[in-house]
């Protein structure tokens, strides 16, 4: 036998080319691609699909603690789970580093909930929350050394938020040791002020969590990111950019030569403010930050995606169940202040994408490619062993039946949530087949595997950040 596994018969699709051929799979790895290959254990027939490289989505949160009384929905099983049965093959979940502690602790904590029960691959990013003298000086130079290549900040939350002066001390950290940073860009103070009159003028629905960080405070907190980045001199991605303001920011930086990297997810294209009216509580479903906007922040969205603002289309799947440990019990309060923020969408980032931008015609096959998956694998230090069908890539493969047709429903999805905010949205175009370093891990609606094969992937450093 020359391969364990052929893939026959397929269109491959990479960022740059469309083009039939067959692969060729051997211990894990893509080892021929040519027209027409045999000599294998096991073939896939992949006549009248597409063969991509799976997805990787690059900002998800799995496990992650969310303040008192609150679970996250997804935990490393059932989130990885979803993942793949959304055609993805790896995930880059968030370690939180504890206040107090350092970053080492955060991730053995992470490793020991992730390790031997993830589907598909893993990497962590780390967000830290306490940029103590021990964290910039050791740490970090330590963990990038080890792997650990990219950080996230946070302008806003409680817990989370770290002033300029902070945020200073961890970019020139990440520029001293080649590290990535990741900015939350929303301003702490504003929602602050905003949310108290909110409160006091008794208009605490779900719905109210929108007003109380309009577009102007993600667009000031994007251009102070971006000026404190110039400061130091060094490059970041802006996370779950939502708003045309806010692109206006990244791409004038960019006009003046500063390199700002941009991220848009699929709650930005699909979802608006109108979704958060709702009776009662049931706005809350769609609590997520920035929150979802209107109809000409979503154009500027897929404009971003047409014309290369965004190279990476990520999730934030970031899970509360509505009824139970979720976005309805923090203490029995019911002002939208106490609702946690983040919604699910692992399992729908890929159709969501490929339906409303392949199949209505607003971007080409390699263009989604490279939104989903390869751009993930470059920004992050995983090309090309993730993110590319090519001899010596992990054999991570996604057969895609860009014809079928299916009405996103909760009762189909695979992820610990209750509900999906994507309700009812038809779609055209569903991952068939996600293959895992050359394991079949879903067919269909069928789990293929008895053991979760997910491993755990240490990067080089982001070709972006400063070596
Ligand atoms: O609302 C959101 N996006 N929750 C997830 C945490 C984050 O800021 O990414
Ligand atoms: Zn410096
Ligand atoms: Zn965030
Ligand atoms: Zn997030």
């Amino acid at each position: 036998m020359n391969f364990d596994t052929i893939i026959s018969g397929g269109t491959l699709v990479t960022d740059t080319e469309t083009f039939a051929a067959d692969i060729g799979i051997t211990d894990g790895r893509i080892t021929a691609i040519a027209e027409t290959l045999d000599g294998a254990a096991q073939t896939i027939d992949a006549t009248g699909k597409l063969v991509l490289p799976g997805g990787i989505d690059s900002h998800v949160h799995l496990a992650q603690p969310s303040g008192p009384e609150v679970v996250m929905a997804d935990d490393f099983a059932s989130g990885t789970l979803a993942a793949a049965f959304g055609g993805n093959t790896t995930v880059m979940p968030f370690c939180l580093q504890e206040k107090g502690k350092g970053l080492r602790e955060a991730l053995t904590a992470y490793h020991a909930l992730a390790d031997g029960n993830c589907h598909i691959d893993v990497s962590f990013h780390v967000i830290v929350s306490d940029p103590s003298a021990g964290v910039l000086g050791q740490d970090i130079p330590a963990l990038v050394e080890d792997g650990y290549t990219s950080i996230k900040v946070f302008m806003t939350y409680d817990d989370l938020v770290l002033n300029d002066r902070e945020l200073l001390g961890v970019m020139d950290a990440a520029r001293h040791s080649g590290a990535f940073v990741m900015v939350h860009a929303e301003g702490y103070d504003t929602i602050r002020f905003l949310t108290e009159k909110l409160e006091q003028a008794g208009k605490t629905a779900p719905y109210y969590h929108g007003p109380s960080r309009p577009v102007a405070v993600e667009r000031e907190a994007t251009h102070r990111a971006i000026s404190l980045a110039e400061i130091v001199d060094v490059p970041i991605m802006i996370v779950h950019v939502s708003n045309r303001a806010a692109i206006e920011e990244i791409e004038r930086a960019r006009a003046r030569g500063l390199n700002i990297r941009a991220e848009t997810c699929p709650q930005y294209l699909v979802l608006t403010e109108d979704d958060m009216q709702g009776d009662a509580m049931e706005g809350a479903k769609f609590v997520c930050s920035p929150p979802p906007r209107g109809t000409d922040d979503q154009d500027a969205c897929w404009q971003g995606l047409i014309d290369g603002t965004f190279d990476v289309f990520s999730s934030d799947h970031c899970p509360f169940r509505y009824t139970e440990d979720g976005k309805l019990t923090p203490k029995g309060e019911k002002s939208f202040r106490y609702v946690p923020n983040g919604i699910p969408g692992v399992e729908t980032r890929l159709p969501i994408l490929f339906s409303e931008g392949v199949t209505k015609g607003r971007i080409d096959l390699n263009r989604f490619v490279a939104l989903s998956s390869t751009y993930h694998a470059k920004t992050y230090g995983m090309y090309p062993q993730k993110g590319a069908l090519a001899v010596g890539s992990d054999a991570d493969i996604v057969l895609w039946d860009a014809d079928m047709t299916r009405t996103i429903r909760q009762e189909d999805l695979h992820h610990g949530c209750d509900y999906t905010p994507f309700e009812g949205l038809e779609v055209t175009g569903w991952p068939v087949l996600t293959m895992l370093r050359g394991q079949v891990v879903t067919q269909g609606d069928t789990l293929a595997t008895t053991t979760p094969g997910g491993a755990y992937v240490a990067r080089a450093r982001s070709p972006d950040a400063v070596q």
